[in-house]
């Protein structure tokens, strides 16, 4: 969503980006930055050309070259793929089934005696409130404990923001993301070592913008001026696009609450997601094909897309896990939808969604 203020902001700065010829690394990327930092309250933040890439440069900055990377089986394909992009082999682990993230028993059961790192996958934009057990076994372990919040922007445990609980988080702009640049990622860290190294990293491993010599095996991961422009102007509608996706949030949750057998996500005790995904369980032997197909047709309710509809060992690309005895996020997967949320949906259209759910839960369910 980019409203008329926003849209002339945007194409304000694309006049000035293209004026001044800077259309890299340059100003926008900085106050991007900076802003996103700020915003997570984190010390440093590195722009990039996706959450992938910054996926892949948080892992080749910790060198998992040849090791095992733990990674839930609930999550996008490249959370993984990022491990195997960075020379690492993912070992997936099992998910809890209220988070639907990893928890300290299924990483534990995952951990091998190579284990580089942990990944731990908001989905849906919630922090597990396991968040700092997990940190505490990875310090145990002296391994890092890398987050992806791709799906987590402004989410919280604690106050304290998603992407600053390990050493790095991994953020995602890609249009669907609760703020976009078009196309585009950002690390937030602590660490002043791992900023330098990501910012080689970024562009083309060269030990400084304007040198040619490289000193990493680095690749074209810059984010462009005009994605960095598009991205800060967004960014300041992060607070308000919260606001609007709690309250469609809050009334689901009343409005569905007694449906039997659904079960509608739950904020544990000091969370705040910003429902980037509102995730549903349908009581166990609907069909939810068919669920989704009368939404549709009878209610002209699309459901969108699930996070996620088949665990990683189930996709075919990962043909080589296809064994892997990971129940929960095999039960998870099947039964999930995800309700619409937008970041200026109204009461009524929410209502919309709350009639077509509850009919069809009646007709399939009751
Ligand atoms: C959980 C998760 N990780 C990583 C990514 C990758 O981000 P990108 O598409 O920006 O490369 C995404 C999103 O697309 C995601 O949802």
């Amino acid at each position: 969503m980019f409203d008329e203020t926003d849209r002339t902001a945007v194409a304000d700065a694309v006049r000035e980006i293209l004026t001044t010829g800077a259309l890299t690394l340059g100003p926008w990327t900085e106050r991007f930055e900076q802003a996103f930092a700020t915003e997570h309250g984190a010390s440093h933040a590195v722009a990039l050309a996706s959450g992938t890439a910054a996926l892949e440069v948080v892992l080749r900055t910790v060198d998992v070259r040849g090791r095992d990377v733990v990674v839930p089986a609930v999550t996008f394909y490249a959370t993984a793929a990022a491990v195997v992009h960075a020379g690492g082999r993912p070992v997936l682990a099992d998910v809890d089934p209220d988070t639907l993230a990893l928890s300290p028993a299924t990483v534990e059961a995952a951990l091998t005696p190579d284990t580089a790192a942990v990944v731990l996958v908001h989905i849906g934009g919630l922090v597990t409130p396991e968040v700092d057990a997990l940190r505490a076994l990875c310090d145990r372990r002296g391994i890092p404990l890398i987050e992806d919040a791709a799906h987590a922007h402004g989410s919280t445990f604690g106050g304290r923001a998603a992407g600053t609980f390990g050493l790095a988080g991994a953020f995602s702009f890609y249009p669907t993301k609760v703020t976009t640049s078009g196309e585009g990622g950002m690390i937030l860290t602590e660490s002043p070592e791992l900023r330098d190294e990501a910012r080689i990293y970024r562009d083309q491993g060269k030990g400084a913008f304007t040198a040619n010599h490289h000193v990493r095996h680095g690749a074209s991961w810059r984010m462009s001026e005009l994605n960095a422009a598009v991205g800060t102007v967004h960014l300041r509608r992060l607070k308000e696009f919260l606001e609007t996706r709690r309250a469609v949030a809050r009334r689901y949750d009343t409005a569905l609450a007694g449906l039997d057998g659904l079960r509608t996500p739950v904020e544990p005790a000091g969370c705040r997601s910003n429902y980037y995904k509102y995730v549903v369980l349908l009581p166990a032997g609907v069909d939810r094909a068919a669920f989704k197909r009368a939404c549709a047709d009878d209610f002209g309710v699309r459901l969108s897309g699930e996070v996620y509809d088949l665990p990683l060992h189930r996709q075919p690309v990962f043909a080589e896990y296809r064994d892997a005895e990971l129940p929960v996020s095999e039960d998870v997967c099947a039964r999930q939808v995800c309700l619409p949320v937008h970041s200026d949906m109204t009461g009524d259209e929410a209502d919309r969604v709350i009639e077509a759910v509850s009919a069809v839960h009646h007709r399939l369910a009751g």
